[in-house]
């Protein structure tokens, strides 16, 4: 496996590797959930073709500089992760290799980040779509694995796919579970005993709300189940149209019921299909 630190590394190795090649954007602190993301990439690529990991804390998609330097930074876990699960080849490169100081160009989107996560944290998805496209042209790559639990950036991922016409095939991979419903997330790790036991409700609470046919009945459930608890504090809980992630309050459409929940300062994001039938 080898590990490139700059853009000049990278070409050299790029100029000799077998297609498909199948990229997995990461920021470190892998985890069994990038594992996975890992695996459906050499499905992707088969044993012929590439898989690459990049890993990059991207400082543009912060808006609060104490979260980026909190960020966990685990390199040497990560690498032998990459290595365990047989990636070919790893982009890593210093904040300077990848963004210069006058830097005056970004990709912008103004639709599906305006709500949900994007509504608290502005310019993050803009950070999040410019750092993929400058490393989709970095590593040249075919396809691109990213995970649908963050299914906000999927979405503005796939948009910025289509409205730029990047020939690059996304490949989403579906949330992964522990055995009690929670959605798997490096967070969960800073979860009290307590929190971690009652957690579980907000799949409950989705899950119960998803059963319902009405609106207002979906998100009254699911706020019951969540707010029933002494421990969470609802920071949004939405029904938005599956195609713009615009809030609605009719099921003319498939629609997407997603929250994201406070333990103490922990933040948990989860979000359920509803069918329209
Ligand atoms: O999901 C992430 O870890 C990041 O947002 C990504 C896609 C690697 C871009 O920095």
């Amino acid at each position: 496996m080898w590990i490139a630190r700059s853009k000049t590394e990278l070409q050299k190795n790029l100029d000799s590797l077998p297609r498909p090649i199948v990229l997995v954007p990461t920021m470190g602190a892998l985890h069994l959930g990038h594992a996975a993301l890992i695996d459906l990439a050499r499905k992707h690529a088969g044993t012929e073709g590439s898989v690459l990991v990049s890993i990059f804390v991207n400082p543009i998609q912060f808006d609060k500089p104490a979260d980026l330097e909190n960020y966990p930074r685990t390199e040497d876990e990560d690498l032998e992760t990459c290595k365990t699960h047989g990636v070919d080849g790893v982009f890593l490169p210093e904040i300077g290799e990848m963004y210069s100081k006058d830097r005056s160009i970004m990709v912008t989107e103004n639709q599906l980040s305006q709500d949900l996560c994007g509504a608290t944290r502005s310019g993050h998805f803009d950070g999040v779509c410019t750092v993929v496209l400058k490393l989709f042209n970095l590593t040249q790559c075919d396809a691109a694995v990213f995970g649908e639990k963050d299914f906000q950036q999927l979405a503005v991922i796939q948009r910025m796919v289509r409205d730029l016409d990047l020939h690059i095939q996304i490949i989403p991979h579906p949330t992964l579970r522990v055995a009690d419903g929670l959605a798997m997330s490096s967070r969960n790790r800073r979860l009290t005993l307590e929190q971690r036991a009652d957690a579980p409700r907000i799949r409950k609470a989705l899950l119960a709300a998803s059963q319902k046919s009405s609106a207002a009945e979906i998100i009254s459930t699911a706020r019951e189940i969540i707010e029933t608890s002494p421990l969470t504090t609802i920071d949004y809980l939405k029904l938005v149209n599956a195609e713009n992630l615009q809030p609605t309050d009719q099921i003319t459409s498939t629609c997407i019921l997603a929250c994201a929940v406070f333990y103490g300062d922990v933040r948990l994001i989860d979000h359920i299909k509803i069918p329209y039938c």
